[in-house]
């Protein structure tokens, strides 16, 4: 029986998301910090920890299957490995950021300037859309201590809360691209894996549809059941039970839990009663 080998970040924003979206898709991992390879005991994968900005090579090459990196680390690396699924997790930007006390009025800024980034490519093609000529220094780690040490006047690198640069003492000035995680694969698996990736889509499908979902149940009169499905969108066809209490029914229904935070007034005077929402955890389209 083969096994799927999935690469992930060893350490840093992506390798938490990326364990617990595994997880959520029902595959146990065994904890084991420091190790470099985990065999799910459930479902035949093993997970590679590595270094996010190497995972695309290591799927060219084949050494892992899949993967999980950030979108802007696969766009840099212009490796020929599919992007299989944006998974909606670790959303982050690829920023331009300068010290927090320089002033700063435009992109002409960076003109004839030094920025430091892990980012080239990406930072390259945002320069020339930009029509900015600037020195990049590409540095594979740790970008945020170099404008302190006075070797450039910039950096280009991910932003997530914001705390990196905060506490580096920079500011967020530009906006380069938006990203986030997404699974990589290699162009051809062949026979069990193929099956078993197919196994593994259905599952992370099943689990990215139930985000933002939720379960609501609630008692109305039964006059008032057509007007309550009109205020909630997503309540097509509601399941309609019938209560003990005569002239009284229960409707059930998946809805998005925004919309019901924007009807709830408007259920409750339309006779909405024992409101109840409930989270989903799965959920097969
Ligand atoms: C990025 C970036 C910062 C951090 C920013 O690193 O280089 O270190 O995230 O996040 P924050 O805004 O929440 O503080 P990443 O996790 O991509 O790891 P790597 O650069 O070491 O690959
Ligand atoms: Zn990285």
């Amino acid at each position: 029986m083969s096994r799927l080998k999935i690469a992930i970040q060893k350490k840093g924003r992506l390798n938490e998301s990326s364990l617990s979206i595994l997880r959520e898709c029902g595959i146990e991992i065994p904890n084991g910090a420091g190790k470099l390879i985990a065999e799910s005991s459930n479902f035949p994968i093993d997970i590679l920890f590595l270094r996010d900005d190497d995972i695309p090579q290591y799927v060219h090459q084949k050494v892992a299957d899949l993967g999980i990196v950030g979108e802007n680390v696969l766009i840099e690396s212009r490796k020929k490995v599919s992007m299989l699924k944006k998974l909606g997790i670790a959303k982050c930007r690829l920023s331009l950021a300068i010290p927090k006390d320089i002033p700063y009025e435009g992109i002409r800024f960076f003109q004839d300037k030094t920025i430091a980034t892990s980012y080239p490519q990406l930072l390259q093609s945002y320069l020339d859309r930009q029509a900015i000529r600037a020195q990049i220094e590409e540095i594979s780690g740790s970008v945020e201590i170099v404008p302190g040490l006075g070797l450039a006047a910039g950096i280009c690198d991910i932003v997530s809360s914001g705390s990196t640069l905060f506490s580096n003492g920079l500011k967020e000035v530009e906006l380069v691209m938006k990203s986030e995680a997404v699974l990589i694969g290699s162009e051809h698996l062949e026979g069990e894996k193929a099956l078993l990736l197919q196994q593994l889509l259905f599952r992370i499908d099943a689990v990215l549809s139930s985000k933002g979902k939720k379960y609501i149940l609630l008692n109305a009169p039964n006059d008032k059941i057509d007007a309550i499905v009109r205020i909630l969108p997503g309540m097509k066809s509601p399941t309609i039970l019938p209560l003990a209490a005569k002239g009284w029914s229960s409707l059930h229904s998946v809805i998005d839990e925004d919309q019901f935070w924007e009807h709830i007034d408007e259920l409750k005077k339309a006779g909405a009663e024992g409101i109840l929402v409930v989270p989903i955890e799965k959920m097969i389209q």
